[in-house]
């Protein structure tokens, strides 16, 4: 007896590791063709953080907040569909269920996978959470998706990757995000929240289904389908626990009966929905926020409903069933007779009321937005490393890519969940930069010393208030930069330093042009800042080899300073000035206007530039009209964006071999630095916002609005999607619907990730603004772009996270920096190249040394490039990361440039892997699907040819 329990407890563990498929054919419910069939989907939206944290959530927790424990969702739920096979759930974020999972004993894991496998706990998206789609990165939302996706594949096997995906509670749609899930198999998309104009005119025409052509480039489509009631139930059929709502009673005895009228208003409201779809499919959402605690409650009065109504309404030609949204998307499929209306465009801005335009989420939590980009540079730098050193994954890298995919969710890079949860995101994002920083200490020392000795290599992470301990204290020291771009790159280096003078010699030996320039004010003044730095040391580093690396020894000299050293004399201008300020350097030009010091004209063009605020509208949220602006909704109160209070009393212009700068003066804690650099083909404007004064008890947001008169735009402006393909916007209009914009300022912004340009048909000149974290933008004036950088509000928009956007730092409101960088030449791919660079800039290091400039070069390799060569000038390494412990590497190459945009970079791109990457020596390459969960094949060759905005996934397995 013994012998065979243990022989089969081995049998059925062998089975769990193999690939094998675990949707059974039989897995969805049969559909009538006479029938109404209605499908019903229990489920529970599990927010990834937002009132609470995500380990609260999970717990249950601080309930006093909100009354929600995923852990017994689980528990709960697989209870009920281990007893019955007819029911369902669905699962949708892999951080909450791969926590439950691996809590869980092998006999539990078992009786799941039996239920994975008879289709009856399906997966739905599967990614690691819902992600945001209007400020999330597509290089985050990849990740996050393979992320959750791989633990799928790693758990279930290839069978159960999820054939559909809902989004179903984030504020908005982008057609990037489309374009990425059909790349990755998806076949079923379903949406909660859409414009409410769109969608009465989606109900009224039966267009709630649609084909989603996703990429003009790339000509992706997905199927798509507008859920009726966002994701709840029918108003009166919550029968959760935490809703009020009667309960059904099938005794016909008791006095409460009421299943006869319970059916009839569910019918009723069934058949009303019917109306406004193509087929007789419908699919009913039954649950809400962290429902089925307690599942037994849902599903016991589900059943009676069931059972009932497919009974008494037989003849009415009715029938309801437990089924998920891949059974109903494959059910309305098979149902269509004919094709599905097509959607071109994206679902940007979501208005859910006539005075709720979602377009302040673009922007909100400017410093957190900017953190969540700054994370993602520095974990696929921290991700390449590790491949091509180590090559296997460490608990860093996943501990870091989990923060990363849970600052994804869309109540975490949204800025839309409390502040204590924001906090937890930060602290998470922190470890991760800590922990990659040793590994860029530990890889960087592997690669570059030539002796066995070590340096200590410092990230500075607070090098955007120009604070550094290692470069402030010591002399000499080391900085160590990493290109993480696939091609050569140069890179305006700014170290803070104390006062003297520094020597800087690079790789060659050579003393390379350097700069002092005086830390700016309003950044000494920054609160919280906490360092003796007064000048930024600055010099050029040219033509950074692709993923390489290089350092430069820093020193002050002895005696008289180098001569290749110039320290920037300051010269300040007060303002008004007798006459305009022109300074010109590295043959550009820059005016700006006498009495106001606004940038007013670039070389020959006028473009104008000013910082500008809304009054943001207050309100009690009693009725549509009473709206306050909040932390998801944009609210001006006003059409017109008003001058600071104070203008700029002086301008100071800094002159250099490296860069020459201007700036701005507005108040102590205000001002804009703009930034020429030597060879740079932009203009950077670094932006200081300091707490937003609130003492006249209004809310602000403010926007950086660059106009160009010249342009003649006529109400048209692009925008980037997710950093990919360009959309065409056009102010008080969307491309595919009629509206009527009923808040003309908010109901004109659009996220953006990566630039917005504006354009002049006839004369083809184009101004083009590239931001350096996610923002709104709109143009709302002739020849302008208009991009909300900051907000500070005093009221809750009342959509649910109950705290006002104040915040605050070191006891004052919350001060930001951040930049753009302003396109000046008209190609039509500069914007495509700065936006590669702008995202992933070179990551530096910094080290104490004894050693002389000499001595060190003979102690270190002061230059390595962990590519061969370039890649080809339109493609990306997307991706660059271990993938197993195995030596298999994942791989991504994009083609970064959309169909049409240039004559030369729009052409295919063809590259080479044989010998492209220095450390690895590549045995097989597999190609698989964008989330690298589904083969597609083995390649026999070792070129690869892309075409516009083409991603191709490889994973390569490696020997070193
Ligand atoms: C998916 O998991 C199976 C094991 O269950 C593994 O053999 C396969 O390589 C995985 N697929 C990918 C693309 O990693
Ligand atoms: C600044 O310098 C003072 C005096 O040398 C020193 O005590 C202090 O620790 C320094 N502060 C920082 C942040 O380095
Ligand atoms: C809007 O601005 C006006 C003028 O400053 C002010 O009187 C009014 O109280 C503001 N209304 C709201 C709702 O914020
Ligand atoms: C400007 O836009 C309007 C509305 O979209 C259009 O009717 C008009 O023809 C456009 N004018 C030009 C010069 O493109
Ligand atoms: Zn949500």
């Amino acid at each position: 007896m013994h012998v065979v329990t243990i022989l089969c407890l081995v049998c059925s563990w062998i089975k769990l590791g193999e690939s094998v498929c675990y949707r059974s054919p039989n897995a969805c419910p049969q559909t009538e063709k006479d029938f109404l069939n209605v499908h019903i989907v229990p489920h529970s939206h599990d927010d990834v953080g937002w009132l609470k944290t995500v380990e609260q959530y999970y717990y249950g927790t601080n309930n006093s907040i909100q009354n929600a424990a995923v852990q017994y969702t689980y528990d709960s739920v697989l209870e009920e569909l281990w007893k019955d096979s007819e029911k369902k759930f669905v699962s949708v974020e892999m951080e909450f269920f791969s926590h439950w999972w691996k809590e869980q004993t092998s006999h539990v894991k078992r009786k799941v996978h039996k239920v994975v496998e008879r289709g009856q706990l399906e997966f739905v998206g599967g990614g690691w959470c819902m992600n945001d789609e209007a400020t999330a990165s597509y290089v985050d939302i990849i990740d996050q998706m393979t992320m959750g996706l791989k633990f799928l594949n790693d758990t279930f096997g290839e069978c159960a990757a999820p054939k559909a995906v809902w989004q179903i509670d984030p504020f908005g749609h982008s057609k990037e995000q489309a374009s990425i899930f059909a790349q990755m198999g998806f076949e079923y998309l379903f949406l909660g929240r859409i414009d409410y104009q769109d969608k009465a005119l989606r109900m009224s025409n039966g267009e709630m289904e649609m084909m989603w052509d996703a990429s003009d480039s790339l000509g992706t489509e997905i199927f798509t389908g507008v859920l009726y009631n966002t994701y709840g139930p029918p108003p009166g059929f919550c029968f959760d626990v935490l809703c009020g709502d009667e309960t059904i009673v099938d005794d016909p005895d008791s006095p409460m009966f009421n299943i006869d009228r319970r059916s009839k208003q569910l019918v009723a409201y069934i058949l009303e929905q019917s109306k406004h779809y193509r087929t007789n499919n419908i699919i009913l959402t039954m649950g809400e926020d962290f429902h089925y605690q307690y599942a037994h409650a849902w599903y016991k009065n589900l059943d009676k409903l069931i059972k009932y109504i497919n009974k008494v309404y037989f003849n009415s030609q009715i029938r309801l069933f437990y089924s998920t949204p891949s059974c109903y998307g494959q059910a309305v499929k098979n149902a269509l007779v004919e094709a599905l209306p097509r959607k071109t465009d994206d679902f940007f801005p979501y208005a859910s009321d006539p005075h709720a335009y979602w377009t302040g989420y673009f922007t909100s939590r400017p410093t957190f937005k900017g953190l969540v980009r700054q994370t993602s540079n520095l974990l696929q730098a921290c991700k390449q490393i590790q491949a091509v050193t180590v090559r296997r994954r460490s608990n860093v890298l996943n501990q870091f890519q989990r923060s990363q995919a849970i600052a994804q969710h869309h109540d975490a890079v949204t800025g839309t969940a409390k502040q204590h949860v924001n906090n937890d995101y930060i602290v998470r994002l922190d470890q991760g930069i800590r922990g990659c920083s040793g590994v860029f200490s530990e890889s960087f020392n592997h690669l570059l010393s030539l002796n066995g000795s070590t340096l200590n290599q410092e990230y500075c992470a607070m090098l955007n208030i120009s604070q550094c301990q290692t470069t402030e204290q010591n002399s000499p020291f080391i900085v160590t930069l990493y290109n993480p771009l696939a091609f050569r790159s140069s890179h305006t280096v700014r170290i803070p330093v104390t006062d003297g003078s520094y020597a800087v010699t690079d790789h060659e030996g050579r003393l390379v042009a350097s700069q002092m320039v005086p830390i700016a004010e309003a950044v000494l003044l920054l609160p919280g800042r906490n360092s003796n730095a007064t000048n930024e040391l600055i010099f050029r580093a040219e033509d950074l080899p692709p993923l390489g690396l290089r350092s430069y020894h820093v020193k002050t000299p002895e005696g008289k300073p180098g001569k290749r050293m110039l320290r920037s004399r300051p010269r300040t201008i007060q303002l008004p000035n007798k006459e305009d300020i022109l300074v010109s350097a590295y043959g550009l030009s820059l005016k700006f206007d006498r009495q106001t010091g606004h940038l007013v004209q670039i070389g020959n063009e006028s473009v104008q530039q000013q910082l500008l605020f809304y009054p943001a509208m207050a309100g009690n949220n009693s009725r549509f009209e009473f709206r306050a602006s909040g932390a998801y909704i944009f609210r001006p109160n006003g059409t017109d964006a008003l001058p600071l209070e104070q203008p700029a009393t002086k301008l100071t212009t800094i002159f250099g071999p490296v860069t020459t700068e201007i700036r701005q003066h507005i108040n102590t804690n205000t001002m804009q630095i703009f930034r020429l650099h030597r060879d740079e083909s932009f203009i950077e404007l670094d932006w200081i916002l300091g707490p937003i004064p609130i003492e006249d008890g209004i809310g602000k947001e403010y926007i950086s609005r660059f106009t160009a008169p010249e342009i003649r735009n006529n109400g048209t402006f692009f925008t980037d999607s997710n950093g990919r393909e360009m959309l065409q916007r056009q102010l008080n209009h969307r491309l595919t619907y009629k509206v009527n914009v009923t808040e003309p300022t908010a109901g004109n912004f659009y996220p953006v990730n990566s630039f917005a340009y504006v354009e002049d048909k006839s004369t083809r000149s184009r101004m083009t603004v590239l931001n350096d974290r996610a923002q709104g933008v709109s143009s709302l004036l002739p020849g302008s772009l208009e991009f909300m950088i900051h907000r500070r509000l005093l009221h809750d928009d009342a959509f649910g996270v109950g705290e006002a956007l104040n915040e605050t730092a070191y006891g004052v409101g919350l001060a930001a920096r951040g930049s753009h960088w302003l396109g000046v030449e008209n190609s039509r791919s500069v914007a495509r190249f700065l936006a590669q660079r702008m995202a992933r800039s070179p990551i530096l290091t910094f080290s104490p040394t004894a050693l002389s400039a000499e001595e060190f070069r003979k102690s270190y390799r002061m230059e390595v490039a962990l590519l061969n060569r370039d890649l080809p000038p339109n493609v990306n390494l997307l991706t660059l990361e271990p993938w197993d412990d195995q030596g298999r590497i994942l791989v991504r190459f994009e083609h970064f440039f959309g169909v049409g945009e240039d004559e030369q970079f729009s052409q295919p791109a063809s590259i080479s892997l044989k010998g492209l990457f220095a450390t690895l020596n590549i045995w097989t390459v597999e190609e698989v699907n964008l989330s690298s969960n589904r083969p597609i094949k083995i390649l026999d060759t070792d070129e690869l040819v892309l075409k516009p905005m083409e991603i191709r996934t490889l994973i390569l397995s490696t020997y070193q």
